[in-house]
């Protein structure tokens, strides 16, 4: 980063680099979920559902990437192993994926950690506005992805009866 970019963030980089970790945590997290339950889901409700959550597996990596360059951009440091990845995000993703033919069940999973990942980001814009405004555009951007995959998932629960 140049010399502006580094004293506009200098103060305060390295609380905002931990909050850049978490989410790049929690993403991949996702990510996970996302695709391991697109490839369980073979029964025939399952795969109507299974395209968006591999859709949306793919769509994270992009997140997960911008998060990424954001952390080295300020000087920070990506997990070295995915035990750490597990570890900043175990306060917040769920422990186990519902049994394969439960549509209904991955549906309302899912919606419960977009849910919780629109309240962390919510709290990850608060502390960056007008602190980091770099950091802050990424967060409300991952935001209002995220608002718009809730009412998505909303949508699909409903369709699917649940
Ligand atoms: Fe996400
Ligand atoms: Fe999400």
């Amino acid at each position: 980063m140049g010399e502006r970019g580094k004293e506009i963030t200098a103060e305060k980089a390295e609380k905002v680099v931990e909050s850049l970790r978490a989410m790049f945590a929690y993403e991949w997290l996702e990510i996970y979920y996302f695709l391991t339950a697109s490839w369980r889901m073979t029964d025939f409700a399952g795969k109507r559902v299974a395209k968006f959550f591999r859709e949306e597996g793919l769509q994270d990596l992009k997140s997960v990437e911008k998060i990424a360059k954001r952390i080295l951009e300020l000087g920070g440091e990506l997990p070295l192993n995915f035990d750490e990845v597990v570890s900043i995000a175990s306060q917040h993703y769920p422990h186990n994926l519902p049994e394969r033919d439960n549509t209904i069940g991955h549906l309302e999973q899912i919606l419960k950690f977009e849910r919780q990942e629109i309240a962390f980001l919510q709290s990850l814009c608060s502390e960056t506005f007008g602190k980091d405004d770099v950091s802050f555009m990424l967060f409300s951007e991952l935001l209002q992805d995220e608002v718009g995959d809730e009412h998505k998932w909303q949508q699909l629960l409903k369709k699917e009866g649940g």
